[in-house]
C-alpha cells in the first residue's frame, strides 16, 4: 500500500490494475507453495524475526510479476508498437499527394450523396465508400446505368463491370474494403459521422486518412465538420465545407397516432425490437390491412423486395413496419414516420443490456426518411404512437447533435503479429487486451471496441491455427447472438485447421440444404441464420480461396435462400400466428426469454430440436472418446461450444 512501492511498480510497468493482480498472485504463491526459493525464504524469515523490512520483498515480487506478465520485460518495445499517436503516418501513399477534402454537410435527404456522386461520375476514376452493402449496390447500379463502368466490392462479393474481370476505373465498396494503395481522381466517403461508431469507426478514419485520391468528398452530419477539419489540419490538407438544406419539409405532428386504426397509406411504424415488429404487424393484419416488414437481419434481396412492394403505387400494401434498419440505404416512399417507442435496447461497454432513449442523431436519421425527395410524398411527417413518447420525441428532435469528438482506430494485423513475437505464449484475445491497455492515442482518436474480435478469438482459441489465419477468422462479420452462425464458424475453423477444404457438399450437409419455406417464426429466424452462414462462407472464400473453393455454388444457393425467405416474410403474419398458437395459451411472443437456456433457444428458433439432439450426441461422443476434446474446450469456458455443451 505504500506510495513509494507503488511508484516503483509503475516505473517497472505495473499500473494499479497489474500491481493488484501481481500482488494477489505473489501472496498466493508464497502461501500455497510447499517450498519457496532459498533467497526468498531467508528474506521472509528475516522479516518475521524483525531483522528485515517488508520492502526487501520487492525484487522477489517484481521477479514473480515478470513471470506472470512476461510483457513487463519488453514494455518499451510493446509501447512503441502500440503507439497509435500518428495515424496519418500509416498511409505514406496518401501523404505523398496533396488531397483536397470537400465536406457535404446537411440533414438527411438534403442531396449530400447526390452531389458527391455527380462528381464521382464525371471523374476519370473514382471510389465510393459506404456503410452498407445496399448503398454500395445502389451506387454500383447508378454508375453502370449512367454508362460509367463501375465494379462492386463488398466483404462477400466482387462484381466486375468488365466481362474479362479487368478492374474498371470506378468502384463502389463497403468502407472496410476500400483500397488505400490505388490512386483515384475522386473518392466519396459517405455517412462520415460514423467515424465515431464504437465498433466500426476505424474504417472511416482509415478511409479519410488513407485514401489516395486528389479529391475526397465526405458526406454526413454537420456534427462531424470540426473533427474532420482538425484531422485534416494534421495532414496539412484543405477542407471546403458545402452546406445543404433538406429538400422537402419535415413536420413533427402535435398529435400521436394513438391507435393503429388511424393508419394511413404511406405510414411507416418504427420499432426497436423484432418482437414489436411481430406484434405490430399482426395487429395491422387483424385490421384487414397489408404491411411490408423490414428489419436488419433480413437478406438484402428480401429487404429490397419488401421496399419495392411498399413503394409500388399499384400494390395494396401501403404500410411499412420496420426497425431502424431503414435509417440508411433504402429508398422508401414514406409519408409519415411513427415511432412505436423511443427506447432502444443496446449493449454497453461492459456487455450489459441497457435500454436507452434514442439519440438526437438516430431520431433525425429515422425521422428524416419521411417525404424523401423524388418519392410520391412531397412532405414528411413524424409522430409517435403514444402521447408521452411524442412529448419526449419532440425534445429529442429539438436538441443539438453533439459534435463528433474522436475518430476510431483499430490495431493492424502487423502490430498484433509483432506483439505475438514478443509474447509467444499469450492468446490472441490477451494480446488484444494488452495492446489496448498499452496503446497510446491522442485526443482526436479512440481505440474501437473489439469485443466481437475477442469473442471469436476466445471461441476458436483451442483450435490450432497460425496467427495470420486466426486474425482473419476473428475479423469475420459475425452476429454473436446467433448461436447457429457461431457454431458454424467454429466448425469452419476446425475443418480449416485440419487442412480440409470446405466444399459445397460439406456446407450443404451442415446446413441441411435444400431448405423449405418457413412455417413459423422460429424457422424464419433459422433461415436468416443460414443466410448469414453463407455470407460467412463467401467472406472467408475471398480470404482463403483454396480452403473455401465453392463460392460460386454457395452464392447460387444463397440467392435461392433469399427467395425462400422472401416467401416467408410475405406471409409473416401467418408465421406469427402459427408461432403464437404453438406457444402455450396466454403467452405471447414477448414472453420468450423465460425458462432454461435450451428451451428458450428452442422457442426463439435459434436452436432446433435436431440441433439440440446433435449437440447432445456430440457431447456424449466426446465423453466416450476420452478427454481429447474436453481438454481443448476447458481452457476456454466462454466459448459458445462450451455454453452449449453445458
Ligand atoms: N439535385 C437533385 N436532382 C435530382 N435528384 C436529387 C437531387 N438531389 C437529391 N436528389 C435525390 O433525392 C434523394 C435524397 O438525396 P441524397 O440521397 O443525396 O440525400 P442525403 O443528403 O445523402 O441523405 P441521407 O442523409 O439520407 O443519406 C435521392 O433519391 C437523390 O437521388
Ligand atoms: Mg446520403
Amino acid at each position: 500500500k505504500r506510495k513509494e512501492i507503488q511508484r516503483l511498480g509503475v516505473e517497472n510497468g505495473l499500473d494499479a490494475r497489474l500491481f493488484h493482480q501481481a500482488f494477489i498472485s505473489f501472496r498466493k504463491y508464497i502461501m500455497e507453495s510447499s517450498s519457496v526459493s532459498a533467497d526468498l525464504h531467508i528474506i521472509l524469515n528475516d522479516i518475521c524475526c524483525g531483522a528485515g523490512h517488508v520492502d526487501d520483498l520487492f525484487p522477489f515480487f517484481l521477479r514473480h510479476a515478470k513471470q506472470i506478465f512476461p510483457m513487463l520485460d519488453c514494455m518499451d518495445d510493446l509501447r512503441k508498437i502500440s503507439d497509435l499517436r500518428l495515424p496519418p503516418n500509416w498511409y505514406p501513399d496518401a501523404r505523398a499527394i496533396q488531397r483536397k477534402i470537400i465536406f457535404h454537410a446537411g440533414p438527411t435527404n438534403s442531396g449530400k450523396t447526390y452531389h458527391a456522386i455527380q462528381r464521382f461520375l464525371s471523374a476519370k476514376s473514382g471510389i465510393y465508400c459506404g456503410p452498407l452493402k445496399l448503398l454500395a449496390h445502389e451506387i454500383f447500379q447508378k454508375s453502370n446505368d449512367a454508362n460509367v463502368p463501375c465494379d462492386l466490392v463488398t466483404g462477400e462479393e466482387r462484381v466486375f463491370a468488365n466481362e474479362d474481370a479487368r478492374q474498371a476505373p470506378h468502384v463502389a465498396c463497403t468502407i472496410e474494403m476500400c483500397s488505400t494503395n490505388t490512386p483515384y481522381e475522386v473518392a466519396v466517403i459517405d455517412e462520415i459521422q460514423m467515424i465515431r461508431d464504437p465498433a466500426r469507426g476505424w474504417a472511416w478514419t482509415r478511409a479519410l486518412l488513407g485514401l489516395c485520391a486528389e479529391e475526397i468528398h465526405v458526406c454526413g452530419e454537420p456534427a462531424a465538420i470540426d473533427l474532420v477539419t482538425e484531422l485534416m489540419y494534421t495532414t496539412g490538407e484543405e477542407v471546403e465545407v458545402r452546406n445543404y438544406k433538406r429538400l422537402t419539409p419535415l413536420t413533427v405532428l402535435d398529435y400521436p397516432l394513438e391507435s393503429l386504426d388511424n393508419l394511413r397509406p404511406g405510414d411507416c411504424i418504427v420499432c426497436f425490437s423484432k418482437n414489436d415488429i411481430y406484434s405490430v404487424s399482426r395487429q395491422i393484419e387483424a385490421r384487414g390491412l397489408e404491411c411490408a416488414v423490414i428489419y436488419g437481419s433480413l437478406p438484402p434481396g428480401t429487404k429490397l423486395e419488401q421496399a419495392k412492394k411498399f413503394n409500388d403505387p399499384d400494390d395494396p400494401c401501403k404500410i411499412l413496419v420496420a426497425t431502424d434498419a431503414i435509417g440508411m440505404g433504402l429508398n422508401l416512399c414514406i409519408r409519415r414516420i411513427i415511432f412505436n417507442s423511443i427506447v432502444k435496447p443496446t449493449v454497453n461497454e461492459k456487455g450489459e443490456k441497457e435500454i436507452d432513449s434514442i439519440t438526437t442523431s438516430q431520431a433525425l436519421q429515422i425521422a428524416g426518411r419521411a417525404g424523401r425527395f423524388g418519392s410520391s410524398f412531397k412532405q414528411g411527417e413524424v409522430t409517435a404512437m403514444h402521447r408521452d413518447d411524442l412529448v419526449r420525441l419532440r425534445e429529442i428532435l429539438g436538441e443539438a447533435v453533439p459534435p463528433v469528438r474522436a475518430a476510431g482506430l483499430h490495431p493492424t494485423p502487423e502490430q498484433i503479429e509483432m506483439f505475438a513475437y514478443h509474447l509467444p505464449d499469450a492468446t490472441l484475445s490477451n494480446l488484444i487486451d494488452i495492446f489496448v491497455s498499452l496503446s497510446q492515442v491522442d485526443g482526436m482518436y479512440f481505440v474501437c471496441n473489439i469485443d466481437d474480435f475477442k469473442f471469436i478469438a476466445d471461441m476458436i482459441q483451442h483450435i490450432p491455427l497460425n496467427l495470420r489465419s486466426r486474425y482473419v477468422f476473428c475479423t469475420a462479420p459475425l452476429n454473436r447472438k446467433e448461436p447457429f452462425v457461431c457454431t458454424t464458424l467454429l466448425k469452419f475453423a476446425r475443418q480449416f485447421s485440419r487442412n480440409e477444404p470446405l466444399t459445397f457438399d460439406w456446407l450443404c450437409r451442415h446446413t441441411k440444404w435444400p431448405l423449405a419455406a418457413p412455417k413459423n417464426i422460429k424457422e424464419l429466424i433459422h433461415l436468416e441464420a443460414v443466410h448469414d452462414v453463407f455470407d460467412l462462407y463467401l467472406w472467408l472464400s475471398y480470404r482463403f480461396l483454396d480452403m473455401f473453393p465453392d463460392a460460386v455454388l454457395v452464392r447460387d444457393i444463397q440467392k435461392k435462400l433469399d427467395d425462400i425467405i422472401q416467401i416467408g416474410v410475405c406471409n409473416i403474419t401467418k408465421l406469427i400466428r402459427a408461432s403464437q398458437s404453438a406457444a402455450a395459451p396466454g403467452t405471447d411472443l414477448k414472453s420468450y426469454g423465460r425458462g432454461s437456456l435450451a428451451n428458450r433457444l428452442l422457442r426463439e428458433g435459434l436452436l432446433t430440436q435436431e440441433m439440440l439432439r446433435q449437440l447432445e450426441s456430440e457431447w456424449q461422443d466426446q465423453h466416450r472418446n476420452g478427454n481429447e476434446e474436453k481438454e481443448k474446450i476447458e481452457p476456454c469456458p466462454n466459448s459458445v461450444e462450451f455454453l452449449f455443451i453445458k
